[in-house]
């Protein structure tokens, strides 16, 4: 197969990110040239031809593709008869069962210290859409299913473990004194005084698997406690092990922690595939401006972390520096108070690779 990307861009600013993405990896020494297919998704290929998540998308990435990266594709907010977002579809299809988030703010800029990698449950609580609703006497009532299985608990445990143990030696290897400092330290992320079946089987499962890994701290914390210390002492915090729903409202907060939502990225974990995948939507408000001003960083930083994941670290690294050495020099997009468009930025990224 070689190194063969499937390129999902999506909608709105995914169409312009992705593509940013691309030259970074095409330009990215240390890795086998990579060869890029372009692959449909979304809510304008929804629109027109009554299929979001094309079967042949999917078969291509399982059949012909190494790994992949995704843009973003817009939800509406409404019910739209026949549209459910193909990206909850996609990590399920793929069995992609961790969302790795890594929220890192860049050394010798102003803001806050911050290090952490939010591990991210990718295939269930309430976004296994159960959903009902029906009519009583009373009113409308609609209920949604929670499910937490201890098989996806355990595995997202021990994903955060070995993050937490190779976030550790990185930090030691490449040095840095900004951010969480301590020994390698997971905290579980759950709401098991309220919710004591679900959240606490997703704790105890986790815990359970804690006596495998005696190198790491394991700490937990309420996530409603958790969200007030993230905004009060984030330098604190490092790996943090959360059910589906609190680590996609944990890893926004922690975006604006380090400036704007464009700089975060992500990847879709699973045991046979990788997505790189920015954490921010298509930003409808922005996507439409000629030229662009979508913040690439966030894409590139997840074809990095895609590369980082596949095993080439060096390569990986590369990148993550020439993108904080544009952001020191000022080559930003208007979300962190500059004037560069994404090309601008995108360029001084290749320039410094
Ligand atoms: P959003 O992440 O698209 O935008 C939130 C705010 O951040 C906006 O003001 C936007 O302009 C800004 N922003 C986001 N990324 C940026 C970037 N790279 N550069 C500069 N500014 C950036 O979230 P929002 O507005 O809640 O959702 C918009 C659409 O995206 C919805 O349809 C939603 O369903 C979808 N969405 C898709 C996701 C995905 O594909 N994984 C994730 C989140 C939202
Ligand atoms: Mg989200």
């Amino acid at each position: 197969k070689g190194l063969r990307i499937g390129m999902i861009a999506g909608d709105g600013i995914g169409r312009v990110v992705l593509p940013a993405a691309q030259r970074v990896l095409q330009n990215v020494p240390g890795i086998p040239t990579p060869t890029f297919v372009n692959l449909d998704a979304g809510f304008e290929h929804f629109q027109k031809t009554g299929v979001a998540l094309p079967p042949a998308t999917v078969q291509t990435l399982k059949n012909e593709c190494t790994a992949a990266m995704f843009g973003a594709v817009s939800s509406p907010s409404h019910k739209v008869a026949g549209y459910s977002s193909p990206i909850v579809a996609l990590r399920k299809e793929m069995d992609l069962y961790a969302n790795v988030r890594p929220v890192k703010s860049v050394q010798g800029t102003e803001g806050r210290d911050v290090d952490m990698t939010i591990v991210r449950e990718n295939t269930e609580c309430l976004y296994i859409k159960q959903e009902t609703i029906e009519d009583t006497p009373q009113g409308k009532v609609a209920r949604a299913t929670r499910q937490i299985s201890e098989r996806a608990s355990t595995r997202i445990g021990r994903m955060s473990f070995e993050i937490a143990l190779a976030a550790a030696e990185v930090k030691k290897q490449r040095g840095g004194n900004y951010g969480w400092q301590g020994p390698p330290t997971v905290t579980i992320v759950h709401k098991s005084n309220v919710l004591s079946i679900t959240d606490g089987l997703f704790r105890e499962s986790v815990r359970a698997v804690a006596g495998d890994y005696p190198g790491v701290v394991v700490e937990e914390q309420i996530v409603d406690s958790l969200v007030y210390r993230l905004f009060r002492e984030p330098e604190k915090l490092s790996v943090l092990c959360c059910p589906n729903l609190y680590g996609d409202i944990v890893s926004d907060g922690g975006a604006a922690l380090v400036g704007s939502l464009g700089l975060v990225p992500s990847v879709n974990v699973g045991d046979n595939f990788i997505m790189g995948e920015p954490v921010h939507g298509s930003a409808p408000d922005i996507a439409d401006r000629v030229p662009s001003i979508a913040n690439p960083i966030a894409s590139i930083r997840s074809a990095a972390l895609m590369l980082e994941f596949m095993g080439y670290v060096e390569p990986a690294a590369k990148i993550y520096d020439a993108v904080d050495d544009a952001i020191r020099k000022g080559f930003v997009t208007p979300d962190l108070g500059g004037k560069m468009s994404t090309d601008e930025v995108t360029e001084e990224i290749l320039r410094n690779l």
